[in-house]
């Protein structure tokens, strides 16, 4: 399913994935850090249970990277490094920052550009860290599973085919 969103940028489609199981959901951030490069800013929003950290985890092992991805209650920013060559997983969780202001004081600028950055609770607060970047919206439903809605921000993610995005759909 796509629908479109209109930005100052231009036109920005809204890719929506159907979750069904948290193993679904590890899936597709396994498949997204396939297309993931150094630089690449993900920011995740969605309620407490949204599964925010379950796609982390998919995307901590589609890039190889060490050590678990958890949600320690007072750890804000985590640093993965690659197993091999790859960029580092920078895991953050924005649930206790104020604000855009707050999350200048942790220095992700410093790790930002070769590392794969995601931002939990990062909606309203991460967005100034980086003019490309991917924000995904997770929707719980009462049967359990999710809908994901990956929506490209900027030329990085203007020609790049989404996972669940159907071939030929911009
Ligand atoms: N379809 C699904 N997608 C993601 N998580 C699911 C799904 N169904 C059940 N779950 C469960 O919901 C919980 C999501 O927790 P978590 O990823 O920590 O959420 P958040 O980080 O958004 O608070 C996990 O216990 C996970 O196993
Ligand atoms: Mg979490």
């Amino acid at each position: 399913m796509t629908d479109t969103t209109a930005t100052t940028a231009g036109v920005s489609h809204v890719h929506t994935v159907t979750a069904a199981t948290d193993d679904a959901m590890r899936t597709l951030g396994r498949d997204l850090a396939a297309l993931a490069r150094p630089g690449d800013l993900l920011i995740l929003s969605g309620p407490l249970g949204a599964g925010k950290t379950t796609f982390t985890q998919g995307l901590g092992e589609g890039l190889g990277v060490r050590g678990a991805v958890t949600s320690p209650t007072f750890i804000i920013s985590r640093i993965h490094p690659s197993l091999a060559e790859g960029p580092a997983l920078v895991h953050v969780d924005a649930y206790r920052l104020g604000g855009p202001e707050e999350i200048d004081d942790i220095d992700l600028d410093m790790t930002l550009p070769d590392s794969v950055t995601v931002v939990e609770w990062g909606e309203g607060v991460a967005e100034g860290l980086a003019d490309d970047r991917l924000e995904i919206h997770i929707e719980r439903h009462p049967d359990d599973t999710r809908t994901v809605h990956l929506r490209p921000v900027g030329a990085r993610w203007a020609d790049i085919e989404l996972p669940g995005t159907a071939a030929g759909h911009g």
